[in-house]
Parts: structure tokens; sequence; C-alpha cells
């Protein structure tokens, strides 16, 4: 589904959110505003709990920040029993200071320093996923003084290519994350960790990508885990604890996209690691899964205000709106397609093909390529459905944007749960001081 799970248009043909009219929300918090519906965030949270637990008897269900996070969400996902996975420092200093448990915290990165590696280890994290020798050998370092040894995993690179932007794509051997089964090296992580004796290998993580609609590149991920974990077992005598695939799973953007089939990829990957735990004759490991867009992509709504516009004989007619590439960077970065609808009722006028430009100062400003809506005036808003994951996150003060506010939705109330930015965040980091007025 394109939209929220509550998401109907009123008796006056509005577009509303379990209830809340979103012009109304627009009318109070300015735009751009994110609005999201809490109800479709905990139910996908649910199906993917409930269908990995009915699929395996030791299911994790690891929500990655990295798709979007606020205290408001990360209290959603602590609720809903979810771990949290961190990619950086900051994600981990936010999490731990928004009071997220660190013992359901996972910390990947490709890069982590010293510095965040010890932060980790002093918050009592659950597992570090390693990425690379050098953080090995730090690890040695921070741990030497460790009475229990730190779980970790290694991120290992697999080798399998899925269809999906080629930015997008991690699991190829030509990656800069994890280390490679083929050409050896993740057997090499293997026995220098078993080496290192504050740490505990507890087994082996994979991600192959995002925004993937197949189920088969994550069931080849599962056999390829079981395959290495085994294999490593035999050689090195890794006891494997825990075995993760990642996450991955698209969402439709556009309205011919098909679904995410989460609980037939919970059902597929659940039976591929019973068939690998005969075959190996492993014990049952944890099953871990790390969904970041397919838990909060449906529930978010980007709110614009149209702006001026643009007609070019022979060519194309460009709307612009109050938000763009600052806001949402995807259609500039991946060429991403997203469709939009009027938020009052849509009338009875012709559907013409417009662009629907941002405002900030590159020509690749562009939300949507093409989309048929009734004719804009300069007022009329817009709804871009589909926007909850990796939007906010990656938003930037581009052309000193302020970043947006953000409202969640639940119950049929609306609460703001961050405020737009003001000229004072833009110059909070600015050290120099003014200089007394009249002065040279
Ligand atoms: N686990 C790891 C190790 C990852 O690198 C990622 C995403 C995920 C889990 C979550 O994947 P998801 O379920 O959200 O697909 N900015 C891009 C997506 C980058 C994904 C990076 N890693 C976009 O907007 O399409």
């Amino acid at each position: 589904m394109l939209w929220p799970t509550t998401a109907t248009r009123d008796a006056d043909g509005c577009l509303t959110i379990d209830g809340v009219s979103l012009d109304a929300l627009a009318d109070t918090y300015g735009t751009p505003l994110y609005v999201f519906d809490v109800a479709t965030i905990r139910e996908q949270c649910r199906r993917y709990t409930q269908a990995l637990n009915r699929a395996w008897d030791r299911p994790r269900v690891v929500y990655a920040g990295k798709a979007g996070l606020s205290r408001a969400l990360l209290q959603i996902i602590a609720e809903e029993g979810l771990w949290l996975d961190v990619v950086s420092g900051g994600e981990l200093a936010y999490a731990l200071a928004c009071g997220f448990p660190a013992e359901r915290i996972h910390f990947h990165g490709n890069n982590k320093t010293p510095d965040e590696l010890a932060l980790a280890l002093d918050a009592g994290i659950d597992t570090i996923i390693i990425d690379n020798f050098d953080e090995i050998e730090w690890l040695k370092d921070l741990t030497q003084d460790r009475t229990t040894p730190q779980p970790v995993l290694i991120r290992v690179n697999p080798g399998i290519d899925v269809h999906t932007h080629d930015y997008r794509k991690t699991g190829i051997p030509d990656s800069k994350f994890g280390l490679g089964i083929e050409n050896g090296q993740a057997a090499e992580a293997v026995a220098r960790i078993m080496a290192v004796p504050g740490l505990r290998l507890n087994g082996f993580h994979a991600h192959v990508g995002s925004q993937i609609f197949e189920i088969d590149p994550f069931v080849d991920t599962v056999e390829t885990l079981f395959v290495f974990g085994a294999q490593m077992r035999d050689e090195h005598g890794v006891e494997i604890e825990e075995l993760s695939p990642g996450g991955g799973l698209g969402i439709p953007y556009e309205l011919q996209d098909p679904d995410s089939r989460i609980e037939e990829y919970a059902a597929a990957l659940g039976a591929c690691a019973r068939e690998c735990i005969v075959q190996h004759g492993l014990p049952a490991p944890v099953l871990t899964i790390e969904p970041g867009r397919t838990i909060v992509g449906q529930a978010g709504v980007a709110l614009y205000t149209v702006g001026s516009r643009k007609e070019i004989p022979g060519i194309r007619t460009y709307v612009s709106v109050d938000g763009g590439m600052a806001d949402n960077i995807r259609p500039a970065l991946y060429g991403a397609a997203y469709t939009a609808e009027l938020v009052a009722r849509p009338g009875d006028g012709d559907l013409r093909p417009v662009t629907i430009a941002g405002k900030y100062c590159e020509s690749g400003d562009i939300l949507i390529e093409r989309v048929d809506l009734p004719r804009l005036s300069p007022g009329d808003r817009l709804a871009i459905p589909a926007s909850g994951a990796y939007c906010l996150a990656m938003a930037s003060n581009y052309n000193q944007a302020y970043r947006p506010a953000v409202v969640f939705i639940e119950n049929g109330e609306s609460r703001l749960v961050q405020r737009r930015e003001t000229v004072e965040d833009l110059l909070r980091r600015d050290v120099l001081e003014v200089p007394p007025s009249g002065s040279a």
C-alpha cells in the first residue's frame, strides 16, 4: 500500500490520516511537513515480529535506524519489542540519549572509529558488527581489560547481486562493506577474532541491498550465511549463536509498484534456515532481520505548498513547491520516483501532466518528473506518500533550508514530535562572535 493504512478522504474530499485533516495540520505547522501514521508503523512492526515468530523459534527484529530516527519513533520501536541498529557514533549517542535500551542495540558501520567503539563498549550494547580488520585491532586494545567478552558478528560480503539502484547494492564483490567470503578475508577475520579474549564471535551478518522486491536474494543470503557458518564451526570451532541476513525489502512508491511481501519473506527465510540446520547439523541460531524502509516508509506523508508555476511552451510545466532536495534527496540521488495528490478535494477539472520541482538552487532538484494533477494554483497543497523512510534521515540544510517539522498521529490525535528548524538552529554552530554593530 502506498498510503498509511488509516489514510482516507473525508466528506469534503480532503485527505485525512486516522481522521485528522492534513490541511488543518499544514495550517497549524506550515509546510513542508512530514506526517506519520503511528498505526501503520505499529502494524509493520507487528507484521515482522508475528511473521518471523511463526517462521522461526529464535527471531530478532532489529529496526534499521538509518531509515529515520526521532525520540517518538524510538519509543514506539521499543514498545513494539524491536531492537535497533545504529551505524554511527551519532546514531548510537542519540538512541542512548533517548533512553533506548543499550542491550537491544546492534552497531554497524564500515568505518567505526576507536572512539565510537569505546562508546559502544562503555554503553554495554548487545552486539558490534565487525566490518574490517582495523576494527578487530582497535577492539582488541579496547577490550583487553574486560572480564566478559563483547559479543560480535562479522559482516561478510556474500557476493550476491540484486535488482536495485547501484548505490543501494552492498553484497557484490566490489563493495566497501564487509569482508569477502570468496576471497578468504571473512575466514581470516574469524581466525583473528577467535584469538582476541575480549571478543566473543557469535556469528555472521550480511546485507545485500535495499528496496528489493524479490525474496530469492534474501533466501540465498541466509543459505550462504549457514554454509559459511558451518565451515567456520568446522575450521575454527565457532559456535553459531546468531545469523543476520540484514534488511532491504522494498516498498511501493507509485501505484503500479508491488506491495512489500513481509509474511512471505519471513516464511521463506525460516524455511531456508530450517533446511540449513538439518543439513549442517547446527543448533538453531537467533535469526536476525533488520528492516528499515518497510517499518516507516508507508507511514510517512510529506506535505508541500505549491508556489510558482512555469509553462514552457512545447516542453513542460514546472510547478514548484516549498520543499525539495533538502528534505527529500532521493529523486536527485537515485532517480527515485514518487507520486502526489492534492490534499484538498481534487475537483472535476482535467488532469494535466506537470513536473513537481523543489525550491533549491539545482536543476536536479525535481521531486516528481511527471504526475497528472488538476490545474494547480499557488497555495494548493500536495501530499507525497511513501515519504517515511530515508527522506528526513538524509535531509540537509542546503540553501540554509530549515528541516521540516514532524507530526505523529495516533488514535485520532496529532502531536508535534519535532519542530521545524529556525534561523537560530542554523546559527547555533557558528562560534565566531557577532561584532558589535558599527564596528568595521
Ligand atoms: N541493515 C543494514 C546493514 C543496512 O545497511 C541497511 C540499509 C538496512 C539494514 C536497512 O535496509 P532497508 O530495510 O531500509 O532497505 N538511502 C537509500 C537506502 C540506503 C540503505 C542503506 N542500508 C534509499 O533512500 O533508498
